[in-house]
């Protein structure tokens, strides 16, 4: 009857069946009914989640492992289902530390760090909090690129949503299917362009998992709200066609007006089944689809593209700490950029906002920047004419394909390497920016380091130690004339968790690219002066928890001003508004602390002398 009773409940969780069970429970006769009643009266009132004994170690969300102290253990019915030993929380990420740390590949590293998160969520997020940086390259790029092209190997129990152009007309019914109801963020790819790696069709998975495992670790946002999807049309990957590891569908990759109704109809189902303002990050498109699904949405969803949007944010932000060190402001500068695709122009296109915003208008800021891409300068009178993406900064000059020569004749105060060419930013090129100016500006953003244009220490050799550098990529602090500088990072990580937080906080309704600026600002405001000093245009990656709180309170506001939060009203307290969303990574209580009423000093009468003195009254 119990198991019966449980079941059920766990079924609907609905306290109305909860109290029609009970009742029905309380008018049995029966004693070892009503004992069981008790019982589970007790357990009700003491695990308001309902799971029992086996559940709590099966599901990763109420694992604590050796963690569960003896009383839990024996009212959850757990009690030999662990060994006798007892540990505290900080005991096991010490232990966890220590086994992380005897794997030598970072792919096994990387397995290990799955393999935890599947069995124990508040573990896993304990540890990787410990230390973010030493973490970070293990959860995201480049192992995450690793784990992709091995993920058939890596793939052990499904993690999130494969949604297939086969489901087309049925893709609700297929996220009906996830079983969690409060999903606020959805991370999505169709896997066609996975980092540097190319297509890698349902293989992508890794990615959406990845990004939002860093929702949680970077920003706090709770990790059941998160749901990772691959709409999985086919790949065009030969390799992966035939490879009998492949997890996708064996089928080319379905394009045009059948691809577009595809995610017309996914966008649909997000929002059927999870409301208006869920949070759909694209990632890891490529770039027609990228661009094109961005324009499409953008107004009507609450919906961004990190590779664009994102990579702008984090560039601009770079920019804004640079400006702080050449005390020039943005629209002083003139930039070249090596790279017109998806980063080359997101960025570009968001220095036009941040000018604007400091007064310029539109034509005048884009005026100010030059683009250079595989067929040379972006001019009207090129032969093979502009990508449709980047057509607004074509400039009315002659062609060239001597980059060179532009950084001498264009004279830029900053220069962005966002081409995927190693080393493109060559001595000859460092040392005309030294001359163009006095403090340059290279930001040095391919992936991974052997693609970066130009190493900080090549960039501080060719400009006598005058310029500001940031990379995509790691690099080891540059030593020049006795002083250690330390180089920023560009990482996505900074902007997108602090955003999403913010988003999901304030329910906002769709994502203008004005929230990536302030994003972008509060970044920057987040460099302190020993940072600026040692040439670093964005804080240290080990404070970006307090960065990404930092940001989602900005967005927050910002939202608010635009009018395109949902929550009201308009909250006044932002630590706490944002403090409400953010996950906890200790272990939760499952026996509630007991306690007792002090003894009464009062010795009641007996009920014969009550009723004595009634039969007086009475009288
Ligand atoms: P993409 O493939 O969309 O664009 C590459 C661009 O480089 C194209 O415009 C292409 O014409 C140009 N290009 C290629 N070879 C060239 C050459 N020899 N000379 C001049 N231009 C050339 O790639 P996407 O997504 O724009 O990424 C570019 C690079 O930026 C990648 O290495 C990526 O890892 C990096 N990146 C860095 C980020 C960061 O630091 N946060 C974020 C996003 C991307």
């Amino acid at each position: 009857m119990l198991s019966i009773i449980h079941k059920f409940v766990i079924c609907c969780r609905c306290t109305n069946t909860l109290a029609f069970i009970r009742l029905a429970l309380q008018s049995r006769q029966n004693k070892e009914q009503r004992a069981q009643f008790s019982a589970s009266a007790v357990y009700w009132v003491l695990c308001p989640n309902l799971e029992r004994g086996i559940d709590y170690l099966r599901d990763a969300h109420l694992h604590k492992g050796l963690a569960f102290t003896l009383q839990e253990r024996q009212v959850l019915g757990l009690q030999g289902l662990l060994s006798g030993g007892v540990k505290t929380q900080e005991e096991q990420v010490a232990i966890c530390k220590y086994s992380f740390d005897r794997f030598d590949s970072p792919l096994n590293k990387y397995l290990y760090l799955s393999e935890l998160l599947e069995m124990n969520e508040r573990l896993f997020f304990s540890l990787v909090a410990t230390d973010v940086e030493k973490f970070l390259p293990i959860l995201y790029t480049p192992t995450v690129g690793l784990a992709c092209q091995r993920f058939g190997l890596v793939y052990r129990k499904p993690r999130g949503l494969f949604v297939n152009i086969f489901d087309k007309g049925h893709v609700y019914a297929v996220m009906k299917n996830w079983p969690i109801h409060d999903v606020r963020a959805i991370c999505v790819t169709d896997g066609e362009r996975i980092l540097g790696l190319g297509d890698l069709g349902a293989y992508g998975m890794g990615i959406p998992i990845g990004k939002l495992s860093l929702y949680t670790a970077l920003a706090g946002i709770k990790p059941h709200q998160c749901l990772p999807i691959v709409l999985d049309v086919g790949t065009d990957n030969e390799e992966l066609l035939v490879d009998p590891l492949y997890i996708g569908i064996r089928h080319k990759r379905v394009r045009g007006e059948e691809y577009h109704e595809f995610v017309e109809e996914f966008m649909q189902a997000c929002v059927k089944r999870y409301g208006r303002t869920t949070l759909i990050q694209f990632e890891d498109f490529a770039l027609p689809n990228a661009g094109t699904l961005l324009n499409r949405y953008r107004e009507r969803f609450c919906t961004f593209n990190d590779d664009i949007q994102g990579t702008a944010g984090v560039v601009v932000a770079g920019v804004f700490g640079a400006a702080r060190i050449t005390k020039k402001k943005v629209s002083e500068n003139k930039f070249l950029f090596l790279g017109a695709g998806s980063a080359g122009v997101g960025i570009a296109d968001l220095l036009v906002d941040a000018m604007v915003e400091e007064g310029l208008d539109k034509k005048a800021a884009q005026d100010k920047i030059y683009l250079f891409d595989i067929d040379g300068l972006l001019t009207s009178k090129r032969q093979s004419g502009l990508p449709a993406h980047a057509k607004h900064f074509g400039k009315d000059l002659e062609p060239t394909k001597d980059f060179a020569k532009a950084v001498e004749t264009l004279k830029p105060t900053c220069l962005i390497g966002a081409s995927t060419q190693g080393g493109a930013f060559t001595p000859a090129i460092l040392k005309q920016m030294a001359k163009n100016t006095e403090r340059p500006i290279i930001f040095a953003l391919s992936n991974p380091t052997d693609k970066a244009e130009c190493t900080a220490q090549a960039a501080y050799d060719n400009t006598e130690g005058r310029c500001v550098y940031s990379s995509g990529s790691p690099f080891p602090p540059v030593k020049y004339n006795n002083k250690t500088y330390y180089t920023g990072q560009g990482n996505n990580s900074y902007v997108f968790p602090g955003i999403a937080l913010g988003v999901i906080a304030a329910e906002v309704t769709k994502i203008p690219d004005s929230l990536f600026l302030t994003a972008a600002r509060s970044v920057a405001d987040m460099c302190t002066a020993e940072d600026i000093d040692v040439g670093r245009v964005y804080p240290p990656l080990s404070n970006i928890r307090k960065i990404s709180f930092e940001i989602a309170k900005k967005i927050v506001e910002r939202a608010y001003k635009l009018n395109i939060a949902s929550v009201y009203p308009t909250p006044t307290d932002l630590d706490a508004f944002i403090q409400h969303h953010i996950y906890k990574t200790k272990y939760l209580q499952y026996v509630p602390e007991l306690y007792t009423y002090p003894p009464s000093e009062y010795k009641t009468k007996s009920i014969e002398q009550i009723s004595e003195e009634h039969k007086l009254l009475i009288k």
